[in-house]
Parts: C-alpha cells; sequence; structure tokens
C-alpha cells in the first residue's frame, strides 16, 4: 500500500478514547494541550485481520472465563521461528496480563528479599519499581553512552554481581530508552558472565519486532544466543503489545525453556496471579501474528523516515542535539544538554516547546536533559514535535 494511502487507513485522532498518552496530559503534565509524544504506543490502528478477529468474537457476544488454545501458541511459535529464527516449543509457554505484571511475580519468585537484582541503566522504570518495591537490592550499572552510541560496560557489570551478590539480573533487548539491539557478541558475553556467577536472568523481549535495520542490526533473543547455551538461566517475557499497538488488551507471554525453573514458576505465580486469560487479547495476538507482518513492515517504514527526519533536521538545525543510534524500538532517546540546562529541560520541553514527553531521570537519575520521544505515529506529528524543539533552541541563542 502508498505511505499516504497507509497513513489514511491507520493513522487516528485518539482523543477521548480514554488513551492515557492524549487524555491525561492535564492530570500528568499539567496541560492538555501538550503534543503527547510519550507513552510506548502507536497512534496507528491494529491491522484490519485483528479488527475483524475481534469484531468476530465481539458479534458472539460472551466473554465467560477463557482459556489459550492451542492454536495462539502455534500463531506465536511460528512467529517467533519466521521472524526471528527462534525455536519455541509449546510447553515453554506461559500467559500472563502484562509484562511488568510478569516482571514483579519473577522478582519474587526468583529471588528473596534483599538479594541483589542487577539493571543496565537508563532503563524502563518499572525495572526500578519491580526491584524495589519488591524490597530487593537494586543494583545498577550504567551504560556508556559515547556520542549517543551506548555500549555496555562488562567491567563494571562484573564489579557490580560480585559486590552486591547479584542473583538475578533483569535485561531489555531491545533496549528501552536507548535504542540498541545487543549483539550476539555483546549477549554473548553478558550472559556467560551471569552463568559464571550463577545470576539468573530475565530478559524483557517487548520490542523484538521493532528492529530499525535488521540485516545491520539484527535482533537476538537471549534464548537463541550461542545456540541457546544459556537458554537454562534464562526467562523471556514478550507480548504481542507493542509490535501491534495492543496495550490494552493484556495479554503477553512468559516463556521458560529450563524444566526447574518452569517448576518453580508454576509451583509460585498462583501467588501473584489469579486471573484467566484475556480472551480478546489472545484473539487479537492470533491474528496479527497470523496477518499481520505485512502492516508492521508499513509501521517500520514510518517509523524509519520519522527519524531519518528527526536526525537529519536535528544535524541542520540544532546540531549540538545528540540523537541515539536508534537499532531497535521506536522511541528516540535525545541529549539536549548542550543546548537547555539539565534542571531547565521541563520547562523548556512542556512551557516552550508544548510536548509531553519521557524524561530522561525517570530512566536514570544521571540522565537529567534527556527525553525520550516516540516515533510510532502520524508524521505530522514528529514533525512538529521536531520543530517545536529547534524554534525554541533557535529561540534561546
Ligand atoms: C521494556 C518494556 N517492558 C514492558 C513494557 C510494558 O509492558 P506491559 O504493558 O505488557 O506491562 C514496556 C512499555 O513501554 C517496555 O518498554
Amino acid at each position: 500500500m502508498e505511505r499516504a494511502a497507509f497513513i489514511k487507513q491507520y493513522a487516528t485522532d485518539r482523543k477521548q478514547t480514554n488513551s492515557l498518552k492524549w487524555d491525561a496530559l492535564k492530570e500528568r503534565y499539567g496541560n492538555a494541550d501538550l503534543l503527547p509524544m510519550w507513552v510506548a504506543d502507536m497512534e496507528f490502528k491494529v491491522p484490519e485481520a485483528v479488527t475483524q478477529a475481534l469484531m468476530d468474537r465481539v458479534t458472539h457476544g460472551v466473554y465467560g472465563y477463557s482459556f489459550t488454545p492451542d492454536s495462539y501458541g502455534q500463531a506465536l511459535i511460528d512467529w517467533e521461528q519466521s521472524r526471528h529464527g527462534m525455536t519455541l516449543q509449546k510447553d515453554w509457554l506461559r500467559f500472563g496480563s502484562g509484562v511488568v505484571n510478569s516482571l514483579y511475580a519473577l522478582v519474587n519468585i526468583l529471588t528473596n528479599p534483599g538479594d541483589g537484582v542487577l539493571i543496565l541503566t537508563p532503563v524502563y522504570y518499572p525495572f526500578f519499581n519491580a526491584v524495589r518495591d519488591n524490597h530487593r537490592q537494586l543494583v545498577t550499572s550504567e551504560l556508556v553512552n559515547d556520542q549517543g552510541h551506548y555500549t555496555i560496560d562488562f567491567e563494571d557489570v562484573e564489579r557490580q554481581i560480585k559486590n552486591n551478590e547479584v542473583r538475578l539480573f533483569i535485561q531489555c533487548s531491545p533496549h528501552n530508552p536507548v535504542g540498541r539491539v545487543w549483539t550476539e557478541a555483546e549477549e554473548t558475553r553478558l550472559l556467560a558472565l551471569c552463568e559464571q556467577y550463577n545470576v539468573l536472568v530475565v530478559s524483557d523481549e517487548i520490542h523484538q519486532d521493532l528492529e530499525i535495520d535488521p540485516v545491520q542490526h539484527p535482533f537476538v533473543s537471549a534464548l537463541t544466543v550461542a545456540d541457546g547455551r544459556f537458554s537454562d538461566r534464562v526467562i523471556v517475557v514478550n507480548s504481542p503489545s507493542k509490535t501491534f499497538n495492543v496495550a490494552s488488551l493484556l495479554n503477553s507471554h512468559v516463556i521458560i525453556p529450563d524444566a526447574e525453573l518452569r517448576t518453580r514458576y508454576d509451583d509460585n505465580i498462583g501467588r501473584f496471579s489469579q486471573t484467566e486469560i484475556n480472551d480478546l487479547g489472545q484473539v487479537a495476538g492470533q491474528a496479527a501474528y497470523a496477518h499481520g507482518a505485512e502492516w508492521l513492515e508499513q509501521v517500520l517504514d514510518i517509523i524509519r523516515d520519522n527519524y531519518h527526519y528527526l536526525q537529519t533536521t536535528f544535524e541542520a538545525q540544532a546540531p549540538k542535539l545528540v540523537v541515539a543510534d536508534l537499532q531497535g524500538t521506536y522511541l528516540t532517546w535525545l541529549d539536549l544538554r548542550a543546548y537547555v540546562e539539565p534542571d531547565e529541560i521541563k520547562a523548556f520541553i512542556q512551557n516552550k516547546c508544548g510536548l509531553a514527553v519521557d524524561f530522561g531521570e525517570w530512566f536514570s537519575p544521571l540522565d537529567q536533559g534527556f527525553v525520550r520521544l516516540n516515533l510510532a505515529t502520524d508524521p505530522k506529528n514528529v514533525q512538529q514535535a521536531v520543530q517545536r524543539i529547534v524554534t525554541a533552541i533557535a529561540e534561546r541563542s
């Protein structure tokens, strides 16, 4: 489908739909008129096949308790195989009502109060909460930022693991907010450290399908690294929610290849969740995995173009603004410190630019002066956001 036709058909106004991103601006930012570039969801309607599958289900009109049909697991297995060369077995699969919920449960199931849990920062802020709220010891290793290209400080990771009796590493792969798709070499080194020090790994791979350049930067699941060498200590959590814009349908996966870990999970998950699955979420997910690939390619192309526009415009008109390399996710990470004092960033972004963004310090206390912008939206929103930033920067000099 032509780009313009796709946008016309799928990009939509979300105001007054109980959208957290669009309708909670007053409550969250004190100003309902900001242009919302926060919250990791999209302004695109789901693939038609998903809408149709939901309509068929809704037309039936009964929403009693449901279970996960084999066909759902098969659609997920086929998707992972064809998209990422990842071979999953049905008995590895467990289902949840959201990745963050699963992170909370897994921290409880896999560690004891006081144990060290490692995260690489800056990172998606619920990672901090999942550790702190459960009274585990938060252990962080800061990624190394070289002009927007982020890498792992392996020596520091090893030091943190050793010094803090780390029992669990929660990784974000691809990494929100810095946009890295970890290479097989990086993953191998990281997971080998976990093996050496007997650290379990929960790999949050919710952004797995959002590869910006799959040839240069292909996503490698922690389960397939080094031909699956580490899969006895890895649990993957993911879901169709970022890929297909179905977050509020509350359907996610916990993938556990190791039989002992699976038993531990099964024996304990009841302490954290007693809900059955969300049937509508699985109806949507199954249709998306079976029929959504074409739609996803179109959306990825829009995200790539939005990123290119943002990068080239800043390069030309605000060249000291550092844009992190976007390899995966649809979230771009900007360092505005060359133009804006870190403690003025909120006033600058909200009052001068009229934008609602995720602020850097939400992802790491060290990252005041950074902002995260969502690119999975109508190009006109990205253009407006970028132009507002460029204009506000020009007015300062
Ligand atoms: C890394 C990561 N994990 C989890 C989530 C949220 O997952 P869920 O809505 O399934 O809890 C997000 C959403 O932005 C995310 O970026």
